[in-house]
């Protein structure tokens, strides 16, 4: 069966992608910075391996990497995030803004290259990040999150950035938006629950080609401008 590594599998939406990937057989490395929260997973049926990872713990990415790098890797979801604080213009917390970027931009970065060995040993050769429609820059009609925003759209550069380098060796790299949705982040009033999030990404994914290689995506297949 494929594998797919989804970092921040703790909760939300990536404790989702893991029962859902577990579900339907797959092998499912789930990487969780405090894997003490990470219970439901390591109780979860199926062949699903847990892994302590703090995303922005650069010699633990490496150590990790290291320790798996003789499996193919189908598929690396980067979907550990953070919001950061909810602010508006003239409220910004410069200080806060550095350990977004980390998480958010940085550490996708750092994950795809240094988990390349396994992705090319892998046959689905697919990166998906998950970032959010607040990084398009296109779609900023209402201001304010300047730390969230731009820690996405940055994101959605690294994606782009991505599909060229890597599209000769047969890549497809894509950002998603997961949706509004109900997990800590998203709150309850959201639009939809987690399942149907990941229900909408996992057809997307499912059906990916290397023509959509670069692509923003909606979790319901539609394409987002930039
Ligand atoms: N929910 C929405 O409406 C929405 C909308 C657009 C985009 N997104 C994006 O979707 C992704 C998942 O969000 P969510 O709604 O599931 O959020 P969530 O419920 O707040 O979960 C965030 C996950 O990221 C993990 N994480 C944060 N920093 C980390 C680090 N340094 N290393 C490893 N893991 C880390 C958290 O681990 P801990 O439990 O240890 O904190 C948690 O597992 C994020 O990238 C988010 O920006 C969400």
């Amino acid at each position: 069966m494929p594998t797919v590594l989804i970092t921040g599998a703790n909760r939300g939406l990536g404790l989702e992608f893991v029962r859902s990937f577990a579900a339907d057989g797959w092998r499912v490395h789930a990487c969780a910075r405090n894997v003490e929260k990470a219970k439901v997973v390591r109780s979860m049926e199926g062949d699903v391996v847990c892994h302590k990872l703090d995303v922005t713990d650069g010699l633990k990415v490496a150590s990790l990497a290291r320790e798996l790098a003789e499996e193919p890797l189908d598929i690396l979801i980067n979907n550990a995030g953070v919001y950061g604080p909810r602010t508006g213009f003239g409220e910004t917390d410069f200080q806060e803004w550095g350990p977004v970027l980390q998480i958010n931009t940085v550490a996708p970065l750092r994950m795809v290259e240094r988990f390349m060995g396994m992705l090319e040993k892998g046959e689905r050769k697919t990166i998906v990040n998950i970032s959010s429609r607040m990084g398009s820059i296109a779609c900023n009609e209402n201001g304010g999150s300047y730390i969230y925003r731009s820690s996405k759209a940055a994101l959605n550069m690294v994606t782009k950035g991505l599909s060229v380098d890597l599209e000769a060796k047969g890549f497809t790299v894509i950002s998603f938006h997961p949706g509004w949705v109900q997990t800590d982040m998203g709150g309850e009033s959201a639009d939809i629950p987690a399942d149907a999030s990941i229900a909408g990404m996992r057809k997307v994914i499912a059906g990916l080609s290397t023509e959509d290689n670069g692509k923003f995506f909606n979790y319901d297949g539609s394409e987002i401008p930039w």
